[in-house]
């Protein structure tokens, strides 16, 4: 068989964008402004929801979006509910922003945070709940929104894999307060590397902006848009310059007009590219189907679509080969794979001081040790497809199948 190189994720580069990229480097003028603006107009658009603010990664984006609740009294230390399963950044982004994440195991099934475990976690420290549409798998939002109201917790959705994830015929990442997602080449609109938050809440929007620009006390336009060689008349309209008085301890975390180019190009083609992702999603599911004896695959349930962010496989537990061999076989036949991730709290060295023990998060771990997922980019032809799935099936011959 020959090789075929399958690549995890792929970006586009439209027409439109080089167009405007060429501009900006002839006018070199190329950190956040204009661009950056139409990008998340667009991106809340595409969404349905009122505001988008872009920042320089998914990751920024979660740290930023939890960091909004000191405005409305969080204390540093306060904790964050989040399921154990997820790319590690999730539960970086909570000790960024200054509070303690509090692990909740997941459901095999769902990838997504068990939400029968919330309410034993829940102490009068918690001040929001984390949830994380894994591998385009919509949370339970009811429930999880339920939980928050209770309790009166702020709720957050890493929607990092979420984009064209449905849930009762809503958008993922519009049920909370804040949605964050990640423009990083891996995901389905990108910008190269960058992030986006988005909210209904107008006051939420302008704190996010305060806080991507070092905490600036300042929201006008020419201060938001960093055009900071235009004249602005409301700088000095307080006894001292309000453009350099920052009332938030802020990040460094604009997204570049470069960046927002190559977004801008990307929406202009979101139902496209959204459309071929899940005709590869369910290409692959349905020729998987023949391998069921030995993969837990995703399954869609009525009330939701899922997002076509990338194919997650989970080895049963009676198959006699690991998913290291297997991904090492797909790796040395060209096809990039990546692990499903780890137990943050127990399987990630990174988080070894928080003093959780192997073996507290059964089903995170066991994915954790058990799961793979694949490309299923819009790039991807059926040939491709078929290949992975040729491959698959030597790989299965030679363990048994
Ligand atoms: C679930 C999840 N959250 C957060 C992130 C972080 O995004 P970024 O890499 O843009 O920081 C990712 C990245 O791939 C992710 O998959």
């Amino acid at each position: 068989m020959k090789k075929i190189k399958i690549r995890f994720g792929t970006i586009i580069i439209t027409e439109k964008t080089k167009r405007l990229i060429t501009k900006l480097l002839d006018e070199t003028r190329i950190s956040q402004g204009k661009l950056t603006k139409k990008f998340e107009e667009k991106f809340a658009q595409t969404l349905g929801v009122k505001e988008a603010v872009a920042v320089s990664s998914g990751t920024d984006a979660i740290t930023l979006a939890l960091a909004v609740l000191y405005d409305y009294g969080a204390k540093r230390g306060n904790e964050v509910i989040v399921p154990a399963l997820s790319f590690v950044s999730t539960g970086a982004a909570i000790l960024h922003a200054g509070f303690k994440p509090v692990f909740v195991d997941i459901k095999r099934e769902t990838l997504n945070i068990d939400t029968s475990k919330i309410e034993e976690a829940i102490t009068e420290n918690t001040i929001a709940i984390l949830p994380v549409h894994l591998m385009g798998k919509a949370a339970e939002m009811d429930t999880i929104l339920e939980i928050a109201q209770k309790y009166n917790l702020k709720v957050i959705e890493d929607t990092a894999e979420g984009y064209g994830t449905l849930y009762k015929g809503k958008p993922a990442g519009t049920f909370g307060d804040m949605g964050t997602f990640s423009t990083y080449i891996a995901h389905m609109i990108t910008t190269g590397e960058g992030g986006i938050v988005i909210t209904n809440n107008e006051e939420y929007a302008n704190i996010l902006r305060s806080l991507r620009a070092h905490g600036r006390a300042c929201n006008c336009k020419v201060c938001v848009l960093s055009t900071a060689s235009n004249y602005c008349p409301k700088r000095f309209r307080y006894e001292s310059d309000v453009r350099f008085l920052f009332e938030r301890v802020g990040f460094s975390s604009k997204m570049n007009e470069l960046e927002a180019a190559i977004g801008l190009g990307s929406l202009e083609l979101y139902e496209e590219i959204l459309q071929k992702r899940l005709k590869n999603f369910w290409y692959l599911h349905n020729a998987l189907k023949e391998f069921k004896d030995y993969f837990y695959l995703p399954k869609e349930e009525k009330y939701e679509r899922i997002g076509p962010h990338a194919f997650p496989i989970i080895l049963k537990e009676n198959v006699k080969f690991s998913r290291d061999e297997m991904m090492q076989f797909l790796e040395e036949k060209g096809i990039e794979t990546r692990t499903l991730f780890s137990s943050m709290p127990t399987q990630c060295p990174a988080f070894k001081f928080m003093g959780y023990k192997l073996g507290d998060f059964p089903e995170a771990e066991y994915v954790g040790n058990n799961g793979l997922h694949i490309g299923i980019h819009q790039d991807l032809k059926k040939e491709d497809l078929d290949y992975v799935v040729d491959i698959i099936r030597e790989f299965l011959m030679m363990h048994g199948g």
